[in-house]
C-alpha cells in the first residue's frame, strides 16, 4: 500500500514548499556557507556514477547534486535535473549553460511522479528533498520504474541538524503568531525519523541492497547576519517569512542567542543520511 494523503491538502502543501524555496532560490546555495555543496557531493560520490551514464536528479535545486553528476557522468552521458520551482530551474539551467554543459538539461516538473520514460536511467538521485513530498513512498516507487534493470537509487535526508540550530528555530518560533504556527507541509516524517525506517522505507519501495549511512558536516558562519542570510536562502526562511516584520528583529535576536550564547564564533555540525539501493536483487 502506497502513502495514504488527503489528495487537496497534499496538492496545497507542495506548491507552498516550492513557493517558499522559489522566493529564496536567487541565494540558495550562494551565501558562501559550506553545506549543500560537499553533501551533493558526497551523495554523487557514493551513488558512484560512470562516464556514459544516464542520470535524473529529482529536487534540483541550484545543482548541488546535479552539477557533480554532471561532471561524473561527462559529456557522453546525460543527466536531467527537475524541480517545481520555476526559479530554481531557471537559474540553475543559466548556470548550466554558462558552464557549458551541453549534456545537462533543466526543467520544472513534480518529483512526486517525473513525468519521464520507464527504464531509462542509471541512477536517480534525490538530495534533501523526499521528505518534503507529501507521499515519499510513492514517490520512491515512480523512480524504480524510471531506472534501468542495472539502475542505482541515492537519497539523503537530514538525520539530524545541530542542537543549536534546532534551538535557534525554536526561538524563532516563539515568534509566530498562533495562526501561524502551522508548518505550510507535514511532510511524513515517520518515514525518515530513524535509520531502520528510512531502509524499510527504500525496501518496501522496491529497492535492494540497501545501505544507510549518516555522516556528518560541518558549516562555518562568519557571525550572525551571516548566519541569517543563509536562513533565508533554504527551508528555514518557511518560519522567517511568517514571522509579523515588527517582531523580527527580536525574533533574529533571540535566535543568535540560541546560536551563540557567548558571542564565540558560529559552526554548527549537521548530520546526513545516505540511503543507496539498487533495482535489482543482485
Ligand atoms: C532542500 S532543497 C535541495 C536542493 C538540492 N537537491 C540540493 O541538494 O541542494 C529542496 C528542493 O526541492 C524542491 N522541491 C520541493 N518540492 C518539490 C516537488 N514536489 N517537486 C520537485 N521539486 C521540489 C525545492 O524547490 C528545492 O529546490
Amino acid at each position: 500500500m502506497g502513502d495514504r494523503i488527503d489528495v487537496a491538502e497534499a496538492t496545497r502543501a507542495k506548491h507552498e514548499t516550492a513557493a517558499v524555496f522559489d522566493r529564496g532560490a536567487a541565494t540558495y546555495d550562494r551565501t558562501g556557507v559550506e553545506f549543500f555543496g560537499p553533501m551533493g557531493r558526497e551523495l554523487v560520490r557514493r551513488v558512484g556514477l560512470r562516464p556514459g551514464q544516464q542520470v535524473l536528479d529529482v529536487g534540483c535545486g541550484r545543482g548541488a547534486v546535479l552539477l557533480p553528476a554532471a561532471q561524473a557522468v561527462g559529456p557522453t552521458g546525460g543527466v536531467v535535473g527537475i524541480d517545481l520551482a520555476p526559479t530554481m530551474v531557471d537559474l540553475t539551467r543559466a548556470d548550466v549553460a554558462t558552464a557549458g554543459l551541453a549534456h545537462v538539461r533543466v526543467d520544472v516538473a513534480d518529483a512526486e511522479d517525473p513525468p519521464l520514460p520507464e527504464a531509462t536511467f542509471d541512477a536517480v538521485l534525490a538530495g534533501l528533498v523526499v521528505f518534503l513530498l507529501p507521499a515519499p513512498l510513492d514517490a520512491l516507487r515512480a523512480y524504480r520504474r524510471l531506472l534501468r534493470p542495472t539502475g542505482r537509487i541515492g537519497v539523503t535526508t537530514f538525520a539530524a541538524h545541530d542542537p543549536r540550530f534546532n534551538d535557534a528555530l525554536t526561538a524563532l518560533a516563539r515568534h509566530l503568531p498562533p495562526e501561524r504556527r502551522q508548518p505550510p507541509n507535514k511532510g511524513k516524517p515517520e518515514h525518515f525519523a530513524t535509520r531502520e525506517s528510512t531502509g524499510e522505507l527504500l525496501r518496501r519501495a522496491g529497492y535492494h541492497q540497501v545501505t544507510i549511512d549518516d555522516v556528518p558536516f560541518e558549516s562555518r558562519f562568519r557571525d550572525i547576519d551571516h548566519f541569517v542570510a543563509w536562513a533565508w536562502s533554504h527551508g528555514a526562511r518557511a518560519i522567517l517569512e511568517r514571522i509579523p516584520p515588527d517582531r523580527l528583529p527580536a525574533a533574529l535576536a533571540d535566535a543568535a542567542h540560541a546560536l551563540s550564547p557567548t558571542g564565540e564564533s558560529l559552526q554548527l555540525t549537521t548530520s546526513v543520511r545516505f540511503a543507496i539501493g539498487s533495482r535489482a536483487e543482485s
